[in-house]
């Protein structure tokens, strides 16, 4: 999975502003299948923070935060406190500029401290990246840094797996696609992994279908929170 984090450590912010629209860009929900806007990502913030309970002067920590993006609409919601990991240097650096009383680390999220506890754990769009053994790590990690849950989201489901692959190669065309995707394979989990994962905690793990609006990837996609 190394390669891909030479790609996203080439990302920064060469952009004089700062605003929710660069933060997408950065973090990689801009283009293809993949993309969401604003509008669609405020939304997505607003109904997982509903979700997981999120309310004003919660403290809310992101697993491979990048720039920060979710982190960002969170916080056009709630005055809350948030802190994040990344691996790639430049997303962090960028995090820490949007939001400067943030705590920001660059790291792999592996190495994630258990110390300080925050009240929400989250991930979003980041286990495809990792190996089934590094998420077993992550998630133990982010199970016991929350103090109430842990949320999830945008994990590639393995039920919709050839569907999810056919409809990138479609829209780049096989050739670009391999080109591309060389290397950079993702990781599809099944449901039912991370309700065993969970499970070994003594938690139980609650799974929502893909619900980002306007999302093309929605129905290869799914989330978890998982309630202390
Ligand atoms: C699609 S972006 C999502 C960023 C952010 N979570 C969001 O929702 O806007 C994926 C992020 O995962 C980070 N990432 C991937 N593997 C990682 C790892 N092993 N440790 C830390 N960060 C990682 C990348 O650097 C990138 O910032």
């Amino acid at each position: 999975m190394s390669n891909w984090k030479e790609i996203w450590n080439r990302r920064n912010s060469d952009e004089g502003v700062i605003d929710l629209d660069t933060l997408i860009k950065l973090d990689g929900y801009d283009t293809g299948a993949g993309r969401i806007d604003a509008t669609n990502w405020r939304r997505h913030a607003a109904s997982i923070a509903n979700r997981l309970g999120i309310n004003n002067g919660a403290t809310v920590y992101e697993v491979g935060c990048g720039s920060g993006a979710f982190l960002y609409a969170l916080r056009e919601l709630f005055p809350i406190k948030v802190g994040g990991i990344d691996y790639s240097a430049g997303l962090i650096a960028t995090a820490s500029q949007a939001m400067p009383d943030g705590h920001f680390t660059e790291g792999g999220a592996a190495t994630l401290d258990i110390v300080p506890q925050y009240d929400f754990v989250i991930s979003n769009g980041v286990f495809h990246y990792f190996s089934l053994e590094y998420a077993s790590e992550v998630l133990e990690r982010m199970m016991k840094k929350s103090k109430i849950s842990v949320g999830i989201m945008d994990i590639p489901d393995v039920a919709t797996k050839d569907e999810a692959e056919a409809l990138r190669r479609g829209i780049l065309g096989p050739e670009e696609y391999n080109e591309k995707y060389k290397g950079l394979e993702h990781t599809y989990y099944a449901r039912s992994w991370f309700e065993e994962q969970a499970k070994e905690h003594g938690f139980t793990c609650k799974i929502f279908d893909g619900c980002v609006p306007n999302y093309a990837q929605n129905s290869f996609r799914f989330g978890i929170i998982i309630h202390k």
